[in-house]
């Protein structure tokens, strides 16, 4: 679209296509926290996003969410594929509340291959929460290694390089408000 070729936030790069626009991105999001809202009558709920790119994506997603419940982070290294078969991951920043017996809500922005979220979950569920779900912006659905999918969705996405609300390019670009395509 024209109007993302001309947006100075891009500083020159060339954009495919605007292929979630912010419009299109509110009304989903609104549509998942009320998703959410009812799937969770009772209990503790704890909202993990995982960052850096679920940054945006949480903060307007529990804006959605009419129940109680707590917000942490999660910071993940990212390792080879040598840590694939081992089922570990290193967490640099753990969530300092107690997981133990919570309904534990893990937000992420997009799933790609599946391997962030894999190692992530078998993490967690060691540490004995009362339910383990995610929550995916986006899934490009080609991923090969998760077997949990995400309980709430928000796009089937194409397999493109896309950017902006959160997702990033060399750390670029996360600001933008809609989702792009990058050439
Ligand atoms: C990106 C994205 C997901 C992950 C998805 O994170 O935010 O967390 O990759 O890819 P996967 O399904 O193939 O594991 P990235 O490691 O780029 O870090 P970021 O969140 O800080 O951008």
């Amino acid at each position: 679209m024209n109007t993302a070729i001309a947006d100075p936030r891009l500083s020159g790069r060339a954009v495919r296509r605007i292929v979630y626009t912010e419009q299109e991105i509110a009304q989903r999001v609104a549509e998942l926290g009320e998703d959410i809202t009812q799937a969770y009558p009772d209990g503790d709920l704890l909202v993990l996003g995982l960052l850096k790119g679920s940054f945006i994506f949480l903060s307007d997603l529990v804006r959605h969410i009419r129940r109680p419940l707590q917000i942490d982070f999660l910071v993940a290294a990212s390792y080879g594929d040598a840590m694939i078969s081992s089922g570990h991951v290193r967490l640099l920043y753990d969530p300092e509340t107690d997981l133990e017996g919570k309904h534990i809500l893990l937000v992420e922005d997009i799933v790609d291959t599946g391997r962030t979220l894999s190692l992530l979950l078998h993490l967690l569920r060691a540490r004995n929460p009362r339910s383990l779900e995610i929550c995916a912006l986006l899934h490009k659905h080609v991923a090969s290694q998760l077997r949990q999918p995400p309980r709430f969705l928000g796009f089937d996405a194409p397999n493109e390089f896309l950017v902006g609300y959160g997702l990033d390019h060399a750390e670029n670009f996360r600001h933008l408000p809609y989702i792009a395509s990058l050439q």
